[in-house]
C-alpha cells in the first residue's frame, strides 16, 4: 500500500475540489476499492446508486457500459471513465442490428437485454437485467418466449431457474467466465476437502451445476461474509477474493486467478488523471439515452 498512498491523498484532495464520488466495481484491485471508492457494489448496486449520489462528477472505476449507464440515470452530472480502452467482450458482442435480427426471428417476445451492453443495445430492448435480478425480470415479460441478449451462459442458466419460459440467446459470452470449466471446478473439490465453490452466472451452466451457490458478484461476497467457510473458491474475477480476503482473514481463498484485462485498465494513475483534466468523459446522445433509461429504469421497478 505505500506505493499507493501518494494517489490515494491526491485522488480525496480532487475529490473534494470536484465534488466528485468514484463508483468502484467489486472486480476493482484492493487499493482502488478499498482505497478510493465511495460506493463499491454489483452492476445493479452501482446502478441504483448511480441515481442516489450528490456529486457534480462521477468517476466510473469499472468498464465503459457502467458509466454509459450512470450517465443514462444522471443526465446532468458529468461521468468519467479513466481509460476509454475498459470495454467487454459482452457488450462488444452485439449492436442494436443484433437486436433487431432476434426481434425478427421471434416476433412479439420482449427482448431483455444484460446491462454489460451498450447505451444504443439498451435503448433498442425492452428492459435490462443484470446478474443479480435477471430470473426475476425474466419471469416477469409477458409472452411465452423471451429473447435475451447478449450473454448465452446468464441465458441458459436463467432458462433453467424459470422453467414458465421458453428463453431463447444471443451467441455472446464474458472473456473471463467462459474460461471456467466443470474438471477445474470437481479437481478444486479432490484437492480442497470441505472447499464451497460459488460461481457467478455468466460461467457455462455445466460449471453452475458444479457450485453449491451462484450469484451477482454482491451475491457472491455476501454469501462468504454470512457463511464464513474455511475455504472457498470464488469461480469469477480473482480481484473479488483479493477485496474480501483482508476483511475475512479466517477464509482460505482458493482456486485459479483470471483477471478481466477491461477492469485492469483502471488504475489509480488514470484516476487522478481523470480527475485533474476531467477526462474521458461518456456521453450519450439525448435520442439513445431516452429509451436506454427507459429500460434500466423497467429494470430498476421490476427488482424492487
Ligand atoms: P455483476 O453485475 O454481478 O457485478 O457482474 C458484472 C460483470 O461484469 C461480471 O463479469
Ligand atoms: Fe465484461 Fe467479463 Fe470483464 Fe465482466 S468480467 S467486464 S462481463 S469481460
Amino acid at each position: 500500500w505505500a506505493q499507493h498512498a501518494p494517489y490515494i491523498v491526491a485522488i480525496d484532495q480532487l475529490k473534494r475540489d470536484r465534488n466528485a464520488v468514484i463508483l468502484g466495481h467489486n472486480y476493482m484491485p484492493p487499493h482502488i476499492f478499498h482505497g478510493v471508492s465511495d460506493v463499491v457494489g454489483d452492476s445493479l448496486q452501482l446502478a441504483i446508486k448511480a441515481t442516489e449520489v450528490r456529486a457534480d462528477v462521477i468517476v466510473q472505476a469499472g468498464v465503459h457500459f457502467m458509466a454509459e449507464t450512470s450517465k443514462i440515470l444522471n443526465p446532468a452530472k458529468t461521468v468519467l471513465i479513466p481509460d476509454l480502452g475498459a470495454g467487454c467482450s459482452l457488450a462488444e458482442s452485439i449492436t442494436p442490428a443484433g437486436v433487431e435480427q432476434m426481434r425478427a426471428r421471434y416476433p412479439g417476445a420482449q427482448v431483455v437485454s444484460y446491462v454489460n451492453t451498450s447505451a444504443a443495445v439498451k435503448a433498442a430492448s425492452d428492459v435490462c437485467c443484470t446478474s443479480a435480478n435477471a430470473a426475476q425480470i425474466v419471469a416477469a415479460m409477458p409472452g411465452d418466449t423471451v429473447i435475451m441478449t447478449p450473454d448465452k451462459y446468464l441465458a441458459q442458466n436463467v432458462a433453467r431457474q424459470v422453467p414458465g419460459k421458453r428463453v431463447v440467446w444471443w451467441d455472446g459470452a464474458c472473456m473471463v467466465h467462459e474460461q471456467f470449466t466443470a474438471e477445474q471446478v470437481r479437481e478444486a473439490r479432490d484437492c480442497l476437502p470441505g472447499v464451497m465453490v460459488i460461481a457467478h452466472p455468466e460461467c457455462p451452466p455445466e460449471v453452475l451445476a458444479e457450485a453449491d451457490f451462484s450469484g451477482s458478484t454482491s451475491a457472491m461476497m455476501e454469501i462468504v461474509r454470512s457463511r464464513r467457510p474455511e475455504r472457498v473458491m470464488l469461480v469469477t474475477e480473482c480481484s473479488m477474493a483479493a477485496n474480501m480476503a483482508s476483511d475475512l482473514p479466517e477464509v482460505e481463498f482458493a482456486g485459479s486467478c483470471i483477471l478481466c484485462p477491461h477492469m485492469q485498465k483502471i488504475t489509480l494513475e488514470n484516476i487522478l488523471w481523470a480527475l485533474h483534466t476531467m477526462t474521458h468523459e461518456v456521453t450519450v446522445a439525448p435520442d439513445v439515452a431516452e429509451p436506454a433509461r427507459r429500460a434500466v429504469q423497467r429494470m430498476i421497478d421490476l427488482s424492487r
